[in-house]
Formats: C-alpha cells, sequence, structure tokens
C-alpha cells in the first residue's frame, strides 16, 4: 500500500481528521483508490443507523487475498510476510515470504474447493496459534468461503452453537495445543461438537502433537493428506466488497453469543489504514501482536491489517510466562521488533514477575508498543512505558471492539499526544460521542457518558448472522441515530478519550469477553441450581474477574464439592476461560417488586465497596443485602 496513506505529523493527523467528517465519501474513495478492485465501486456510502442499512464501496468487485499476497508479489515476494514463534524456544521457527505464503494459501483453498467448499459457506476454524491458522483464514477469503474462528480455549459445547448457528460446512482443526509445559487436545472436543452439528462434512486435522487422534472415516482428512499436492496457484475469487469475509462470534447481555458480520471491500480498507498509521509501519519493519487469532485483534492486526500492508508480522505460539516470564522480551529481541502490541493483562502479570525479566534484553528496537483489549491502569501504563519502551517508544493504546473491526480512538505511534490511561483521539473518520442518560450528547469536558458514534465507518459490523434485527436492537436501538458501544468514557479538555469500561452486563477477563447471562445459564445447568447472578469485579492482573452468586435448591453438604460441580458446568459450556472466580452461596437474591435482579447491588458487594450500596428500600426483601455482605468471599 502506497506511503501516501500515511500520516506523518499530529498536524496532517488533525487536517485529514476534518477532511473525513467534512467529506466522508471523498476521504475513503480515496483511500480506497490505493487498493487493488476487479470493477470499481458504484458508491463509497450509503447509510442509516435505523434498519442499519451499512454499505461501502457498493458494486465493487474484489478479493482480499490478492491485496495481501498477489498485490505484494513483484516488489514484495522475497520480503517475509510472517514470522513464526513456536512455544518452545528449543523448536525451530517458520518464516514464510510473501511468495511462500501466497503457495501455501492457494493450496489450502484448492483443497478447500476440492472438499466441496464453495463461495459463501461457511468454515469453521478450531486451531492453536501455528502458520495454519492465518493460513486458513487466507484460504477461506481466496475462494469466498465465510471463516467463523472459535478460539482454541472454547468448549465443545460452544463449538456446537456457533457451527450450528453459522451452519458451517467444513471444520479446520488439529490434534492438539502446546500452551506453556501443557499440552492441549483439540480434535477430541470438536469431535464432541460435532456429535450435534448434522451440517459439518468434512473436517480437516493438522497434526501438531503427534498425537494420531481418532479419524472418522470419510469424514475426517489429514491435512499434510489433502493440502500437500494441490497446486500453489488458485484463482481469487471475485467478491461484492459488501459479500461477507468472515463471522466472529462475539458475547453481549443476553445468554447467547451473536456472530459478527464483516464484509470483504470495508473491513479490508480499515484495518490496512489504521495498521499503517496507528503503528507507524515502515517498510523494513519486523512487527508482533500477541493476541491469538480466536479474537478479533488477531484477524485485522496479525492477518489482515499487516498483511494488506506488506507488512512482516510476528505470530507466537505461546504464553508470556513460558519458560519464564521473560518470554515476550527475548523473541523481541530474538526478531528486532520494531512495533509491539499486546494486552495491559499480559503488562500486568509481567509486571508482577519484577523488572529483572525485561532488564535480561535489550529491546532496542522498539519503537511503538500497543496495549489494547482492556482499559490500562496507571501503574501499568507507566511501568511498561519505563521498562519496556525505556520512555522512547510510543504507547498507544487503541481502543476498539470485535464490532468496529478495526481501531477506532487511540494514539498515532510517535506522532499524537500521550497521556496515561487515555486512548487519546479518534482516528480519521471517526465520529465519537457521549450521550446522558437521557441520549443527548454531551459537550463539556471530563464527564462521563456512554460512547456512541455518529457516523458509519468502513470496516464496522454489517449484521449479525442470521438475525438483523438483533444486530439492531442491541448497536442501533438504545439510542436513536447512533452506534451504541456499550463502554463508558470521558473526554479531557483537549478533546482526548479515556475509556471507562463496559456499562451493561459484559465482563472482560483478561481481555475476554463474556456475558453475565452466558455464565449464569452455564452454572444453572446445574441441577442443583435454582438462580444465580454474576458479575464483575476489578482484578489486579485480569483487569475483572467473575463473582458468582449462587441459590442451591438444598442445604449444601460439601461447599468445595459444589464449587467444583459449578466450575465444571462452566468449563463444559463455555470454556476454563470463563469459570467464576469466587462463588458464594446465598439464600436469595437482591430483587425489585418485579423481580428484577439489583446488579448495581451485587457489584458493590463484589467489588468491597458496602459503603455506597445506596437505598435498598425498594427491594423486595432488604434483609438479603445484609446476608449476602455477612457472607462476601
Ligand atoms: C471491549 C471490546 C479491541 C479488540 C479486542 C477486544 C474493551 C478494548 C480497549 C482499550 C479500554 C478497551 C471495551 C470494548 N476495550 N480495547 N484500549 N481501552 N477498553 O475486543 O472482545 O470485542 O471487546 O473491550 O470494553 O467494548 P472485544
Amino acid at each position: 500500500m502506497a506511503n501516501t496513506l500515511k500520516i506523518r505529523t499530529f498536524e496532517e493527523y488533525q487536517e485529514k481528521y476534518q477532511q473525513s467528517i467534512e467529506n466522508p465519501e471523498k476521504f475513503w474513495g480515496e483511500i480506497a483508490e490505493e487498493f487493488q478492485w476487479m470493477k470499481k465501486w458504484e458508491r463509497v456510502l450509503d447509510w442509516n443507523f435505523d434498519e442499519p442499512k451499512l454499505e461501502w464501496f457498493k458494486g465493487a468487485k474484489l478479493n482480499i487475498t490478492e491485496n495481501a499476497l498477489d498485490r505484494h508479489l513483484e516488489t514484495r515476494g522475497n520480503k517475509l510476510a510472517l514470522i513464526w514463534e513456536p512455544n518452545d524456544p528449543k523448536e525451530r521457527f517458520v518464516r514464510y515470504t510473501y511468495r511462500e505464503l501466497h503457495d501455501k494459501v492457494c493450496q489450502l483453498a484448492n483443497a478447500l474447493k476440492e472438499m466441496g467448499v464453495k463461495k459463501g459457506d461457511r468454515v469453521c476454524i478450531y486451531l492453536p496459534m501455528i502458520p495454519e491458522l492465518a493460513i486458513s483464514l487466507l484460504a477461506c477469503a481466496r475462494i469466498g468461503a465465510i471463516h467463523s474462528v472459535i478460539f482454541a480455549g472454547f468448549s465443545s459445547s460452544s463449538i456446537m452453537d456457533r457451527v450450528n448457528d453459522a451452519q458451517a460446512k467444513m471444520v479446520i482443526t488439529a490434534d492438539g495445543l502446546y500452551r506453556g509445559a501443557k499440552q492441549i487436545p483439540l480434535k477430541r472436543v470438536v469431535d464432541e461438537a460435532l456429535e450435534n452439528c448434522p451440517s459439518v462434512e468434512k473436517v480437516i486435522v493438522y497434526n501438531r502433537l503427534n498425537w494420531e487422534p481418532n479419524m472418522v472415516a470419510g469424514r475426517d482428512f489429514k491435512w499434510e493428506e489433502v493440502v500437500d499436492y494441490q497446486s500453489k496457484s488458485c484463482p481469487a475469487e471475485p467478491m461484492d466488497a459488501e459479500d461477507p469475509l468472515y463471522i466472529l462470534y462475539t458475547s453481549g447481555s443476553t445468554g447467547k453469543p451473536k456472530g459478527v458480520v464483516h464484509t470483504c471491500g470495508g473491513y479490508m480498507v480499515g484495518t490496512a489504514y489504521t495498521f499503517l498509521n496507528v503503528f507507524q509501519y515502515e517498510e523494513s519493519d519486523v512487527y508482533w501482536c500477541t493476541a491469538d487469532i480466536g479474537w478479533v485483534t488477531g484477524h485485522s492486526y496479525i492477518v489482515y491489517g499487516p498483511l494488506l500492508t506488506g507488512a512482516t508480522t510476528v505470530m507466537f505460539e505461546g504464553i508470556p510466562t513460558y519458560p519464564d516470564p521473560g518470554r515476550f522480551w527475548q523473541i523481541i529481541d530474538k526478531y528486532g521488533v520494531n512495533q509491539f502490541l499486546t494486552a495491559p493483562t499480559a503488562i500486568r502479570s509481567l509486571m508482577a514477575h519484577g523488572e529483572n525479566h525485561v532488564l535480561a534484553y535489550s529491546l532496542d528496537s522498539l519503537k511503538v508498543i500497543g496495549s489494547v483489549g482492556e482499559p490500562i491502569n496507571d501503574e501499568a501504563w507507566k511501568w511498561y512505558h519505563l521498562h519496556v519502551g525505556k520512555e522512547r517508544c510510543a504507547v498507544v493504546d487503541n481502543w476498539w471492539q470485535t464490532e468496529t473491526g478495526a481501531v477506532m480512538i487511540s494514539g498515532l505511534g510517535n506522532i499524537s499526544p500521550m497521556k496515561p490511561t487515555y486512548a487519546g483521539y479518534p482516528l480519521p473518520g471517526v465520529q465519537p460521542v457521549l450521550l446522558n442518560q437521557e441520549g443527548q450528547e454531551i459537550q463539556e469536558s471530563d464527564v462521563e457518558g456512554y460512547l456512541c458514534m455518529k457516523a458509519p465507518w468502513p470496516s464496522m459490523l454489517r449484521t449479525t448472522w442470521g438475525d438483523h434485527e438483533r444486530c439492531k436492537n442491541t448497536y442501533f436501538s438504545n439510542y436513536k441515530g447512533y452506534y451504541f458501544s456499550g463502554d463508558g468514557a470521558k473526554r479531557d479538555k483537549n478533546g482526548m478519550y479515556r475509556i471507562i469500561g463496559r456499562v451493561d452486563d459484559v465482563i472482560n477477563v483478561s481481555g475476554h469477553r463474556f456475558g453475565t447471562a452466558e455464565i449464569e445459564n452455564a452454572i444453572n445447568t446445574n441441577d442443583n441450581v435454582v438462580e444465580s447472578a454474576v458479575v464483575g469485579y476489578p482484578h489486579p492482573v485480569k483487569g475483572q474477574s467473575i463473582y458468582a452468586f449462587v441459590i442451591c435448591e438444598s442445604e449444601i453438604e460439601d461447599e468445595a464439592l459444589m464449587r467444583g460441580a459449578i466450575i465444571e458446568s462452566v468449563a463444559r459450556e463455555i470454556g476454563r476461560i470463563a469459570i467464576p472466580e469466587k462463588i458464594q452461596f446465598v439464600s436469595g437474591l437482591p430483587k425489585t417488586r418485579s423481580g428484577k435482579i439489583m446488579r448495581r447491588i451485587l457489584r458493590k458487594i463484589a467489588e468491597d465497596e458496602i459503603a455506597s450500596i445506596g437505598d435498598t428500600s425498594t427491594l423486595l426483601d432488604p434483609q438479603i443485602v445484609d446476608e449476602l455482605i455477612a457472607g462476601k468471599l
């Protein structure tokens, strides 16, 4: 992508921002010109937030992989596209040039075609952080199949829900994965899910652990047997700009995760433009994002954004503390990483291990260090800036969401002002507002409000899979004429934004997003459980942790046993990543006379903010609050 798209000074940012607001169609149209289209658009933007109707580059034809791979072959064919660092530092790393990555993607794309996958079919991907994961996304995109990646920490029951919702035709998985010192099965989990997934016809299984997993004849195929002999060229399927590129399931305030749908054209333009500018990527830089491709950060900022920009992107299979808490810093020195992006939870966990692990490495190559996924507290920001960035690197705090597809509010490398705990200014084309309870725009500074958007941006979600009404109700109905993010935020007198956190029933644990209702449903699958209520509370490393108040049917004889059973049910229904840290058994919950649980009170108890519980007189049974406080864990 041409460097003409790069903003180089703060003044230039201000100018560009102004232009993007005054004439969004002209602004994004010019950016889109830098990409390769098979057919040009008839119109840059057509929208309303009522239906909502969100169309970018309508009428245009493209294939995102042609832009992420083929387009670079002439000038960057021998440039490294992907560097893969394994879980075990003693295992050999893998490097693919743009040419090699192109070939790998085409081979898998050909295999998918041969196995009956067609444009518009859904392919579910449940893989470890290995190169084949990135290759799988791109191979689907190559032939116009819609990928739906499921993070490899989710349970078989979660896979089943997602596969069935999307009616996926194929699953790509592996025997298992390495995670630090552990080996975790994947194929077994998939097998269990597929007992109840009639839409799945075929499964491709990659061999990562040499486990020789169970293979169902006629359904399951070994990766090497269906992929390795394929041709290294595969024509890129012409896609409408508004054809779906992928589905990614995310949690909200209802019990069932929804499939956020991103489309080809706008997502391409949005992820590439933000990648280039947020990280101020230069042609010879090495960029590394530690996220998992199972989440949106990995989709947009390990795979699509960097590759669309012709960047060298690093992918890491392991965890920050294996074999020791210096692992991140060792990898940065090993590859000379210039831009590094991680989550506050990782920073806080490494902080807790002491700075000696960081001080052992030079980290000289770093220019920009990023934080993403949850609010970063002052202490973690400063530690990151001092010990990792050596007070020399720009810290960029990227605010965005699965639904926004690309970064919305953030610093731009070293060109914009930094302020600890503030994400900063909106990117060009992004029009945030803060709304009060009544839905009016707040003009003052240093006041908290609901963070909303008053205009569309190219990479935004278009719908929720199979249920457009749900998309409308979740994001476009709370405040008419606005997209509602679910976050609370504050704006200072200079216009910089600070994200406070979710204002809905969504909990962010170590950057992983869960709905309270989803966890309650899982807990309630226990025969002995009558009712439960789940809230988040602040946790020094995870950001937030999960607190469950549970009413059981009969007297509990062994609390530890019952806790274990509840934990198992959450692990089974969602995955171990969602298990509650605290489970308090109670005889009742604070409810209004109409039967609504007063979560505010539960949150205050879980947060240890007993003094600010406030008025409880409207409760059906105010005494229950005393019981809850007395039994607090
Ligand atoms: C929610 C979105 C960003 C993509 C990965 C997570 C929180 C995200 C920040 C940030 C404060 C943040 C918000 C948001 N969040 N980034 N820089 N500062 N909060 O995507 O799983 O869709 O979660 O994560 O609460 O709504 P996600």
